[in-house]
């Protein structure tokens, strides 16, 4: 039968994909056998291992080691891949956080740091999640070293200096919570804009889809929110998609609702033209960030602790 990548690809996307967890590929050979599967994920994304406190942990010391292992795994797979992330106040080592920094010394170490990292996985990269989470749930925008340096200079700061280091990457803004189309949405049109505005590159802006059995929005109104970004000029994506039950153990309808809700995630990227894609964060219940994250919540991935397909694969295969 046809696996995830395949569908899509059929469908007209480019690429269904996942996130590989560094350690689980490293100890899991199911989890590996899966996760290689180029007709179930055309494309991989690291969950850690490019993050800022992986590959520059002190000042000037570039470490791939983690990042590596995705680049290395799709590589032999004849998989893509997605890069993450380089601008985010979080995964974000201390020396960066509280460094005291001018605006001139926090660009060199911004434009060293993607020059580095950049540079090391050049011509891979489908795409680069350029800057992640810059904004508030209620729209406000986040406090972070580079917001309280350049306000909201740092946005389209970044977009240019990663264009230098890989011009045939798309760059992205990423961000949770932009599926409900409130203030958080809003102001994610405005860092488009004010990007745009100054002359930078944006590409794509990234949806992360962490979202909530029962109350995630309808395939329709998911389009609308969607093509508020295509309107602009940019693609748009899921990027890290779980959807998460908040009471465990789901029921057998809970499991119902869940297949619904990635029918609808999954369906409106196929009812929107720059809609290039699909991935999600992680595939099996057996390792995901959920439990450690949202009190009393789990299981929102595709596949069960035993690598079994749940509703949630099946619903989103028949609607590819
Ligand atoms: C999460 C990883 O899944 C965890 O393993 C890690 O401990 C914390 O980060 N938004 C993002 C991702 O952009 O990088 C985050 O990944 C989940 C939220």
């Amino acid at each position: 039968t046809a696996q995830l990548n395949d569908l899509a690809v059929r469908a007209g996307l480019k690429y269904f994909g996942t996130a590989l967890g560094e350690s689980a590929v490293n100890n899991d050979a199911n989890y590996k056998r899966i996760v290689t599967n180029k007709s179930e994920f055309g494309q991989l994304v690291a969950e850690n291992g490019q993050k800022w406190e992986s590959t520059e942990p002190s000042r000037g010391s570039f470490n791939y080691a983690s990042g590596d292992i995705t680049a290395n795994t799709a590589k032999a797979s004849g998989q893509g891949i997605r890069c993450h992330t380089l601008v985010w106040h979080s995964q974000l080592p201390n020396w960066v956080s509280s460094g005291s920094w001018t605006k001139d010394t926090l660009t060199s170490v911004i434009d060293t740091h993607m020059s580095n990292v950049m540079g090391h996985y050049k011509g891979q990269c489908y795409a680069w999640d350029v800057v992640n989470e810059a904004i508030n749930d209620d729209g406000t925008w986040r406090d972070s070293v580079f917001y309280r340096v350049f306000g909201t200079d740092f946005l389209p700061l970044s977009f240019k200096l990663a264009k230098k280091y890989d011009t045939n990457a798309k760059l992205y803004y990423n961000d949770y919570n932009l599926e409900y189309n409130g203030a958080k949405t809003n102001r994610a049109v405005e860092v488009v804009n004010i990007i745009q505005a100054a002359g930078a590159p944006i590409d794509g802006v990234g949806f992360q889809g962490h979202l909530i059995v029962g109350s995630t929005p309808s395939r329709a109104n998911l389009a609308t929110t969607l093509r508020r970004f295509t309107a602009l000029g940019v693609e748009v994506a899921y990027t890290e998609l779980d959807i998460r039950h908040s009471s465990m153990p789901p029921s057998s309808a809970a499991q119902v609702t869940q297949g619904n809700d990635y029918a609808n995630v999954v369906g409106s990227c196929l009812d929107v033209a720059g809609c290039v894609g699909v991935t999600v964060w992680g595939f099996t219940d057996k390792y995901s960030w959920v439990p450690g994250t949202f009190n009393g919540a789990g299981d929102a991935l595709i596949y069960d602790t035993n690598y079994n397909k749940k509703a949630a694969w099946t619903s989103v295969s028949s609607v590819l």
